[in-house]
């Protein structure tokens, strides 16, 4: 009963609070009340020095709202406003499975399949759909934002937090995060598009000055974002942790302000990364509203800036009008009351069809796939048997469950070898218990050394099984970039296995098939001589085994496609030269906070040609190409037809299934500016579409428009977008390699279209040139 009443009372208090505009909230705070708006009410990380403790929680304590969740804004109970919850994150809601307010109930959320496999689909309404169920969970579960979207560019394969980002290529990413935000928002849950931006690595990430053009920044890592705001409208955006051309994007008044703000027109919030950034003036000033999670020395600093009359309390109010304009909307200010209970079965399904559809079939000979009924699996790998369903750090999901190959492909009733699985069971108990849990929940995962065999154990086996299925797996996470040794290459021992597993499996009817359970990009050369069969299955959430082998038996027709290119070697890729950066001062002490980087610089010389922009354009040899996969059928491309407008483009087109089994294409429109003025990539993706799922013989007409506008290019001197004269070639692709219908529009003139000059590097950087 008690219980009842404090529920209406917060009820009640918070519609109220609702009622007040922003203005009237504004105009009844303290200074000490608006200045702990700015900030969260902190993060308690054990071993952190003492200036990055939370602020004195005297207007309200609101930490642990809800448990596990990574921030808090403060609640002032005085004027009946309530404390809004920030939660991860891009693969599923991350809070804590327990609460101590509720013994005996558990809170587990959906583990989706990561950003990657999501790009893979490279399906917008099917982003939606996995936003709509992320949104449903954060609303039942009591929180008010998402801390996703994460878009940005797989610049390096070694990136460590690749798998969290969609792609190496901005419209491609732009707009899965536009369709994934729309479905999130339609719930009532705020998204929040990070890290803005150019945080592609890792390494000294608090202390990195990222160095690049502004023609990189504007076509390649600004150019995501824009799209993104362009079709959907996040309620807010989380600043980077690195510098950029020589100020902190969390400091930065040119981003934050002059771009985002005034050209751009948003209308949000921005909020910091944790703990990002040095001055918590300068943050406030460059139009960082919210700083995360929230200190003590933010509070005093802020303070102190007002009293000494160098930060205008103007400024202040102007950030918090951009927060509580925001704050308005959610779910905390308009008193819902969560339930606490979530369809976690109804989200089952949308994660599986979601990582089905995010597959990427590499290679299928022999017909290996779809693996015929009746045919015997021997299962090789431990990401076989403990199988990675994402990476770790905040885009880590505290699931229920999470189903691996072994049990998937159990399910799905394939005649496995069950001496060898249960040898690998004795194996990977044994192994599992030598390696000691993290000390750090954000560590990356330890994974179980992969088991040997001799070459006659695998003739052996290959006796009395049809087909072997390895399953290669890969993990990795926050603060940490990847290594080329054995991570990016195959380590001797998988090599050894493959090889041997290769020769066993050679005979008439046998078959290898290799699946990847990656977060990001490894070496397949090595691989595709190998496998007869690849599936590149990513880090495919908690239904990642029961995906798998819908895909691997057929009930699913793969139909995912490439968002980065697979190199024929690290080296290849344009970024490997200068990724992750270099430490400015070899002997600088690492500093005691253990969240802070050494200070590094890293020079984007590669400037636009980024993945594909770079191999097509140098004509390097990739090992898989960017935008492609393999299907169990076959498509063909006809019929186009052009309608050209002064403003655009649009592109008609039939997509037929020739094959014998339905499935669904992904169409992509890449074009071919011409060469005069500024030098450009040989074609960069302009459009995409993905067919329903098309039955034998059935046909789908693709339209397409594409804006003359966004055919232009960066002049960095002019500082301005030009859209150049001449003819322009529209590629109707089923990959960057694979063209299927083409077609040429003239731009009869060239058009200027001026910016500010914004985030200028403030050092030459060598010029990256064709010519
Ligand atoms: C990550 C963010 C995340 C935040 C809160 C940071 O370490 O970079 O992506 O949202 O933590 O967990």
């Amino acid at each position: 009963m008690k219980k009842h009443l404090l529920y209406l009372l917060l009820l009640s208090c918070a519609a109220l609070s609702a009622q007040k505009n922003t203005q009237e909230l504004i105009d009844e705070l303290t200074l000490d009340e608006k200045i702990y708006f700015l900030i969260g009410t902190g993060m308690e990380v054990p071993g952190l020095p003492e200036d990055s403790k939370p602020a004195m929680a005297v207007v309200g304590a609101t930490k642990n709202e809800v448990a596990g969740a990574a921030g808090t804004s403060y609640a002032v109970p005085r004027l009946a406003i309530p404390a809004v919850v920030f939660a991860d994150g891009p693969a599923g809601i991350r809070i804590s499975p327990q609460r101590d307010t509720n013994p005996g109930q558990t809170f587990y959320a959906t583990a989706f399949p990561t950003a990657s496999s999501l790009s893979s689909t490279w399906n917008t309404g099917l982003a939606a759909q996995v936003g709509e169920a992320f949104g449903i969970e954060g609303r039942d579960y009591g929180v008010d934002f998402l801390l996703a979207p994460a878009l940005n560019i797989h610049r390096n394969p070694l990136g460590g937090r690749n798998f969290e980002y969609y792609s190496e290529d901005p419209v491609l990413g732009g707009m899965i995060t536009a369709g994934f935000v729309n479905g999130v928002q339609a719930t009532g849950l705020g998204a929040t598009i990070k890290h803005f931006v150019a945080n592609n690595s890792e390494t000294n990430r608090t202390a990195l000055n990222t160095v690049v053009s502004e023609r990189a920044l504007r076509e390649i890592y600004l150019r995501g974002f824009k799209i993104a705001l362009d079709h959907s409208d996040p309620w807010a955006v989380m600043s980077s942790y690195n510098k950029i051309n020589g100020t902190y994007a969390s400091e930065n008044e040119e981003l934050l302000t002059q771009l985002l703000r005034e050209e751009w027109g948003y209308q949000g919030f921005v909020m910091t990364d944790w703990f990002a950034g040095t001055d918590a003036v300068a943050q406030v000033k460059a139009g960082n509203d919210l700083l995360m999670p929230g200190t003590g020395a933010q509070f005093k600093a802020l303070k102190a800036a007002v009293e000494a009359g160098e930060l205008d309390e103007a400024i202040i109010d102007r950030n918090l009008t951009a927060i509580l304009n925001t704050y308005q909307k959610t779910f905390a200010f308009k008193g819902y009351e969560p339930s606490g209970i979530t369809d976690l079965e109804g989200h089952k399904a949308i994660a599986r069809q979601a990582a089905t559809e995010g597959m990427v079939l590499l290679k299928n000979e022999k017909e290996s796939l779809p693996l015929v009924t009746g045919r015997k699996v021997a299962l090789f790998g431990s990401a076989s048997y403990e199988t990675i369903a994402g990476g770790t750090g905040s885009g880590d999901v505290n699931k229920a469950y999470s189903i691996s190959v072994l049990e998937g492909l159990k399910a799905a009733n394939v005649k496995l070898d069950e001496q060898l699985l249960s040898d690998y069971e004795i194996y990977m108990k044994a192994e599992r218990a030598k390696i000691p849990p993290k000390a750090l929940f954000f560590l990356k995962d330890e994974l179980v050394p992969e088991k040997s065999f001799s070459a006659a154990e695998l003739n052996k086996l290959a006796e009395t099984n049809d087909v072997a299925v390895f399953t290669l797996g890969r993990t990795s996470g926050e603060f940490q970039d990847r290594a080329e040794a054995d991570d990016f290459l195959l380590t001797e021992t998988e090599k050894e296995l493959l090889t041997n597993l290769k020769r066993a499996f050679s005979g008439p009817g046998k078959s290898l098939v290799v699946v990847l359970n990656i977060g990001g990009v490894i070496e397949t050369e090595f691989l595709k001589e190998t496998a007869d069969a690849i599936l590149l299955a990513w880090q495919p959430g908690q239904e990642g085994g029961n995906a798998i082998a819908d895909v691997l038996t057929g009930t699913v027709n793969p139909s995912g496609k490439l968002p980065v290119t697979f190199p024929v070697q690290l080296a290849d890729v344009a970024s490997s030269k200068n990724f992750p950066g270099s430490v400015l001062d070899p002997d600088a002490e690492k500093p005691a906070n253990p969240l802070q980087g050494v200070p590094s610089e890293e020079i984007y010389e590669e400037g636009i040609y980024v993945g594909y922009r770079y191999f097509d354009s140098f004509e390097v040899p990739v090992s898989y190409p960017f935008g492609y996969g393999l299907s169990y059928t076959s498509f063909a491309y006809a019929d186009l037809k052009v309608t050209e407008t002064a403003e655009g483009v649009q592109l008609q087109f039939s997509i037929t299934n020739t094959g014998k089994t339905a499935g669904k294409e992904i169409a992509q429109v890449y074009v071919a500016a011409p060469q005069t003025g500024l030098e450009k990539p040989a074609k960069e993706l302009k459009a995409f579409a993905k067919t329903d799922l098309l039955n034998p013989a059935e046909s789908e007409t693709v339209t397409l428009t594409i804006n003359r506008g966004d055919l232009a290019s960066y002049d960095d001197e002019a500082h301005a977008w030009i859209l150049e004269a001449g003819d322009y070639t529209f590629n109707i692709a089923a990959s960057v390699t694979d063209l299927k219908l083409q077609t040429t529009v003239n731009q009869p003139e060239k058009v200027l279209r001026k910016t500010k000059a914004l985030l200028t590097p403030k050092v030459s950087i060598p010029v990256f040139s064709k010519n």
